[in-house]
C-alpha cells in the first residue's frame, strides 16, 4: 500500500486555519521583536518596498506601513489573510506559498520573514531562499526571525493540542550557511531568550543578510550553461610530438 505523503508546510497552514484567531489575539500587540525589525528598517531607504513573508495577522506589516514603507504581505492560510486584511486594510495581502513567490525579479528592497520559515522543511529551504533572493533588488536586505532548536519535527500544536504542527527550527550556523549558499551575506546575527518557550524552543535567532552583489549574474550564467544546445563533437587524438 502507498504511504500517504503530507506536505509539512500544508500541515502547518491547515492548523493555522484553526488557530488564526487565537494566534492574532496573543501576538498582534506584542512589541518584543520591534527593536529587531527597526534594525532592518534602518538599512532601507525611507518609503522603500518590503514584503512580509508569512505575514500572519499582519502586525509587522502594519508597523512597517506606519513607519512610512510600502508593504505587501503573503501568507498560505486563508484565515490569517482574512484577519490581516481586516486589521490592516491599507496593506495588500495575497494568498501565496513562500516556496514559489509570484513576484517579478527585483520587486522588493527588503523582506521580513518572521516565524514563518520555520514551517518549511529542511529539503525545501535552499530553493525557498533562492526564491527570496530573486525577488530582492540587488543590494536588498532580508531579515529572518526564527527559533533555535530541532529540525523537521511534528508536535502537538501548543494553542490547540488536538492538532499537529510542523516546525523546522535552526541554529545560527545552519541559517548562516543556508543564506550564504542562496546568495546572501550575513550582516547581523543575534540570539535572545524567547518570551514564550512553550513552542518548543527557548531561544530566538535574529538574522539580517544582504543580497550579494552579482548573484543574479551568477545565477543567469548557471542557467545559460544548463541550456547550452548539445552538439556532437568528435575529439581527435592529438598527435604526439616527437
Ligand atoms: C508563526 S506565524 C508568524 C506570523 C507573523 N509573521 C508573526 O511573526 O507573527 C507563521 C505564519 O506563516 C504562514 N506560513 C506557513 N507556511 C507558509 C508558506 N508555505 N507560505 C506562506 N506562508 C506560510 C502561516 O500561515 C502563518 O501565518
Amino acid at each position: 500500500m502507498k504511504a500517504n505523503k503530507i506536505d509539512p508546510s500544508k500541515l502547518a497552514t491547515n492548523t493555522y486555519e484553526k488557530i488564526a484567531q487565537i494566534y492574532a489575539t496573543q501576538y498582534f500587540d506584542d512589541l518584543t521583536d520591534i527593536p529587531y525589525i527597526d534594525k532592518l528598517l534602518g538599512k532601507l531607504q525611507p518609503g522603500s518596498r518590503i514584503l512580509d513573508v508569512g505575514s500572519g495577522p499582519g502586525q509587522f506589516a502594519k508597523y512597517m506601513l506606519h513607519k512610512g514603507f510600502s508593504v505587501d504581505g503573503v501568507d498560505f492560510s486563508k484565515q490569517m489573510l482574512a484577519i490581516a486584511r481586516n486589521k490592516v486594510p491599507d496593506v495588500n495581502f495575497s494568498f501565496m506559498d513562500m516556496r514559489s513567490l509570484d513576484f517579478a525579479d527585483h520587486s522588493f528592497d527588503g523582506l521580513l520573514v518572521a516565524y514563518s520559515l520555520i514551517h518549511i522543511p529542511s529539503v525545501e529551504i535552499p530553493k525557498t531562499l533562492t526564491g527570496f533572493n530573486r525577488v530582492l533588488k540587488p543590494g536588498g536586505y532580508i531579515e529572518i526571525i526564527a527559533q533555535k532548536g530541532k529540525t523537521d519535527i511534528i508536535i502537538d500544536e501548543p494553542f490547540m493540542p488536538s492538532e499537529k504542527m510542523f516546525f523546522n527550527f535552526f541554529s545560527k550556523e545552519k541559517l548562516k550557511k543556508f543564506l550564504e549558499e542562496a546568495g546572501f551575506e550575513i550582516e547581523y546575527q543575534r540570539e535572545a531568550k524567547s518570551p514564550d518557550p512553550e513552542v518548543g524552543s527557548d531561544t530566538i535567532i535574529y538574522t539580517i543578510a544582504k543580497k550579494k552583489l552579482g548573484y543574479d549574474l551568477y545565477l543567469a550564467d548557471q542557467i545559460d550553461r544548463n541550456n547550452l544546445p548539445s552538439i556532437d563533437v568528435e575529439i581527435s587524438k592529438s598527435r604526439e610530438i616527437s
